[in-house]
């Protein structure tokens, strides 16, 4: 007998799952990979910045899992939605979760909610051209941006704001999104960290781009960059002695200017209609370690947040979630019997891409050894998937469907005289591509 199990997102987690269990099952094994976007590989082609093309590149990798003959994709399908955790149990032997983290987290401060106050969540999706966010969410009309947070997706964010529409013009942001970049007037961008340059989650590889950009001074303030203590691993003392060649340098007049900005917390957003302006206090770390305000305020002229304080993930309808750690309780992958879980889901939103290898191996263990019945006689499932999809009148978009969207996207670019690809911009052109 067969085993059959349904991984839920088709980001590195659950294709990574789907290639564990093909290689670690004794037994003969068929994986859905059922995922609410026409398209696979998650974040890998909805949140790696479009410039960061060798690391796109992983999608390659991701790819020949998909093509495996015991894998298949089912496109267009949601959990919660057109599928409930009741139906993927009497269709499937077990059933992993991993649906990444798709929300931003918030900083509960006065003015988020102010037009302007952008999530990065929606402004990576806008210029990873995502289905849920239009092309016309965003116009970079304001001279001055503020990017709260120091981890890599602000520096992702600050890169893709520093460029010109002509270095990205080769990526495969999408056309109008591209247009909408060449339009921008950002002359300043100011990336705001609440701690000291020793505790800034960015990685060295990245924040060195940063010194390389052609279109942007990068500026640090002496004071801000001085770090008290030696003795740091090598990724801290490398960013540290990066921001302090940088600090005190005199812009050579590039057309945008970069500042990036240390023991500054941001306690309110300004403005009555929209952005107005970002109030910060000074921090310093109290004895036990906590970031705490020093009652000292300076406010900067900005017209647009990028808040890019961290992701979160959202509860799935029947699945236990922990609201405190805001991830999928279990142990080493397994929630209970027959339910299982991976990735950002099942341990936050944090590590590369990688990390979720091992990961997905940790949980595809716990599920074939909770599972491995040489009989196989203890299998529950009844109802076929692809019945009840059929009846609810949900068509998967499969394997195939996503490759022809893959072609339309290089025949676009190719129209375009741009790289490789081009984003199709919403579902429906997507779905045009790969039902004309
Ligand atoms: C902006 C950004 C840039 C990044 N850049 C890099 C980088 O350059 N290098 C690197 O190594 N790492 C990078 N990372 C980290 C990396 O992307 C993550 O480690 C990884 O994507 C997490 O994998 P995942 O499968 O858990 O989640 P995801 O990649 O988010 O995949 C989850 C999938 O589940 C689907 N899904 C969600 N809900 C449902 C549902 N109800 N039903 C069906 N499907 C659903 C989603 O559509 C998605 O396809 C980046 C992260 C972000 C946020
Ligand atoms: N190129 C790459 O490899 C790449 C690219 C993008 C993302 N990623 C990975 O994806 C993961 C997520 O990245 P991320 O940047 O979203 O998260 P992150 O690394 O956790 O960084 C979040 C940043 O937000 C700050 N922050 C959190 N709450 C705040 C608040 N209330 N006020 C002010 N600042 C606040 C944090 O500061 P504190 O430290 O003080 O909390 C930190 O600087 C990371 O593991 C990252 O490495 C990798």
């Amino acid at each position: 007998m067969t085993l059959r199990v349904a991984v839920i997102g088709s980001g590195p987690a659950g294709i990574y799952t789907a290639e564990a269990l093909v290689k670690q099952a004794q037994e003969d094994v068929q994986v859905d990979v059922i995922e609410r976007l026409p398209t696979p590989y998650g974040l890998v082609r909805y949140g790696v910045a479009p410039d960061h093309t060798s690391i796109k590149s992983i999608a390659n990798y991701l790819r020949r899992v998909l093509e495996l003959p015991e894998v298949r994709f089912l496109g267009g399908v949601t959990l919660g939605e057109h599928l409930s955790v009741e139906d993927l149990l009497a269709s499937y032997d077990a059933v992993v979760y991993a649906t990444g983290a798709m929300v931003d987290r918030k900083l509960g401060i006065p003015g988020e909610d102010l037009p302007g106050s952008v999530a990065a969540t929606d402004f990576v999706n806008w210029y990873c051209g995502h289905p849920d966010v239009s092309a016309s969410m965003f116009t970079l009309d304001s001279p001055e941006v503020a990017v709260i947070g120091v981890g890599n997706v602000a520096v992702d964010v600050v890169r893709v704001l520093a460029k010109t529409a002509e270095e990205l013009s080769s990526t495969d942001v999408p056309h109008d999104v591209l247009e909408r970049l060449g339009e921008s007037q950002v002359k300043a961008i100011h990336m705001i960290g609440r701690r000291g340059p020793e505790h800034a989650k960015f990685t060295l590889k990245e924040l060195r781009e940063l010194g390389e950009l052609a279109n942007a001074d990068v500026c640090v303030r002496e004071d801000e960059a001085v770090v008290l203590g030696g003795d740091f691993p090598r990724q801290i003392r490398g960013n540290i002695d990066v921001l302090q060649s940088w600090a005190g340098r005199d812009p050579v007049g590039r057309p945008r200017r970069l500042d990036v900005r240390f023991w500054l917390r941001p306690v309110e957003i300004l403005g009555t209609d929209r952005v107005e302006g970002l109030r910060l206090e000074r921090t310093r770390l109290s004895e036990e370690g906590r970031v705490v305000g020093t009652g000292e305020f300076e406010t900067i002229p900005v017209g647009m947040v990028l808040r890019s304080v961290g992701y979160q993930s959202v509860p799935l309808p029947g699945v236990p979630f922990d609201e405190r750690s805001m991830t999928v309780p279990n142990e080493a992958g397994r929630i209970r019997e027959r339910e299982y879980v991976a990735g950002w889901l099942k341990r936050g939103p944090t590590g590369v891409i990688g990390t979720n290898k091992s990961d997905a191996a940790e949980t595809v263990r716990t599920l074939l050894s909770d599972l491995s019945d040489p009989t196989g006689h203890d299998r529950l499932r009844s109802a076929p998937i692809d019945a009840l999809l059929h009846e609810r009148g949900v068509r998967p978009v499969t394997y195939d469907e996503w490759l022809a969207i893959e072609a339309a996207e290089g025949a676009l670019a190719k129209s375009l005289g741009r790289g490789e690809r081009v984003k199709l911009a919403g579902l429906e052109a997507m779905l045009r591509a790969c039902r004309p």
